[in-house]
């Protein structure tokens, strides 16, 4: 069988963790792809909130397993914590948890060298979660990481000081103000470590290629969102890994040609979390409506997030360079009440009207060009079904549908599991 795609298709936290978790009872396996405890996705159900940063968002489905696959980075520390929770409300993840031996472990060390980085940097900082992914997929790439199934060798600490011990002369090359006591910060990661060594270890693209000959179904659980993928993104102000579709395809060893639906999943409005150009972003009392009504802020950083209005010059590259073929728009009920909405439809780019994303889109290059179409005032919160969405909303919908060329085959009325419509099958 395909592996499904579900992907972010702006700058992150679209509502990937709910529809995951929705989707769960109809996969066999869940499987995160790239990015690590950067990511932060929300699930709501049965009146109770869970955030998980590194497992995939079936895990509270029984009889589905998660994996987490080569392209992610994994903190040990994090993913006790992340393991103590679970723990906390009983679910049992000893069987369906795996890890790919592949996976590269983010060390203590490379979260200091991420906020060496930073601080390094002044205002032209990334707004990174500093949790040391880039410094991880930098040691990855130069081909000195460790992964997960070094853990299982005997001689994989001399090869980890040898590491560390490498980034502490990086940490002082930054020549900034960086405290630490890295005997402290070591007794959790080893700590970290063990923990993660109970787990079932196992070679991932083996395991997916057997899945799919087996006829089982797998849905792949992306991070992050396509504007801050490192090739696609507002580089520099991305991530360090591609979010995109092709990312599932490396991060989990799936071929090209075994991706079946690509499930793209975007706000009805736009927000952003950290640095970097934001054509749509609001500065006003709208967006600030937004922000507040929406609660955003971050579920990893507890930062306010940027808000501005849907932008669908792109929305539309998103889509294209992901290959979407069903759409799921979240949030709608945020924009209750609001009398006019507007959408970006274009930009304005030196002064030529284009409708494409060019490489530019600081402030100073593009101005967005709105289309404005009329809100609606109606509650959508406690809405189940789609004949019970107002005329306005539909209208916007349909609008986007029309602009995109894809269908938008659910709408997210809220943060609970039960908030979920779908308003037409593929
Ligand atoms: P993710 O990173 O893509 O999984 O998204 P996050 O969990 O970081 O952020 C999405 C936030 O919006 C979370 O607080 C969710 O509980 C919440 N949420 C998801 N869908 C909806 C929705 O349709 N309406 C409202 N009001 N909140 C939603
Ligand atoms: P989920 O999966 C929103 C942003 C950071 C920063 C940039 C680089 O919850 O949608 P990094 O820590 O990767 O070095 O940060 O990317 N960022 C996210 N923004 N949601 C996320 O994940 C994010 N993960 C990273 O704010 O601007
Ligand atoms: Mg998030």
């Amino acid at each position: 069988m395909a592996v499904d795609l579900l992907l972010g298709l702006q700058w992150g936290d679209e509502g990937k963790g709910k529809i995951v978790d929705v989707f769960t009872s109809k996969y066999d396996i869940i499987a995160r792809f790239q990015g690590g405890p950067n990511a932060g996705h929300t699930l709501v159900f049965n009146g109770r909130k869970h955030v998980l940063h590194t497992i995939p968002s079936g895990i509270f489905h029984d009889n589905t397993i998660n994996l987490v696959g080569n392209g992610v980075v994994i903190d040990p520390v994090i993913f006790k914590k992340e393991l103590d929770k679970l723990d906390e409300q009983n679910v049992d993840y000893k069987t369906s948890l795996c890890i790919s031996r592949k996976a590269h472990i983010i060390l203590p060390t490379h979260r200091l060298l991420d906020a060496a980085s930073e601080a390094s940097k002044g205002k032209a900082k990334i707004g990174s979660t500093l949790k040391g992914i880039g410094p991880t997929y930098m040691d990855k790439t130069g081909r000195n990481g460790i992964r997960v199934g070094d853990i299982e060798l005997s001689s994989w600490k001399k090869k980890y000081r040898a590491l560390a011990d490498k980034h502490e002369a990086m940490i002082d090359f930054y020549n900034v103000d960086i405290q630490y006591d890295l005997k402290d910060l070591e007794a959790d990661f080893f700590e970290g470590i063990e923990t993660l060594k109970t787990l079932k270890f196992i070679d991932s693209e083996e395991f997916i290629h057997q899945a799919q000959t087996s006829g089982k179904s797998v849905l792949a659980e992306g991070a992050q969102g396509s504007l801050l993928d490192i090739d696609f993104g507002t580089y520099p102000f991305v991530t360090s890994s591609n979010t995109t579709a092709a990312g599932a395809c490396t991060g989990l060893g799936v071929a090209p040609n075994k991706i079946g639906d690509v499930f793209g999943i975007f706000k009805a409005y736009t927000t952003r979390v950290g640095s970097g150009p934001f054509p749509t972003e609001l500065f006003d009392e709208a967006g600030e409506t937004m922000g507040l009504v929406g609660h955003e802020f971050g579920a990893t950083t507890g930062r306010p997030r940027r808000c501005g209005w849907l932008d669908l010059v792109a929305l539309k590259y998103a889509c294209q360079v992901n290959g979407v073929t069903q759409l799921i728009m979240m949030k709608g009920d945020v924009l209750s009440g609001f009398d006019t909405l507007k959408v970006c439809t274009a930009y304005n780019y030196k002064g030529e009207t284009i409708t494409h994303l060019p490489y530019n889109i600081e402030a100073e290059n593009v101005s967005p060009i709105y289309t404005e179409i009329k809100g609606w005032s109606e509650d959508l919160t406690g809405m189940t079904e789609a004949s019970q969405l107002p005329k306005e909303f539909n209208d916007y919908v349909e609008f986007l549908e029309n602009e995109l060329g894809i269908p938008i085959t659910i709408v997210s009325v809220g943060p609970d599991r039960k908030q979920t419509i779908v308003r037409k099958e593929k």
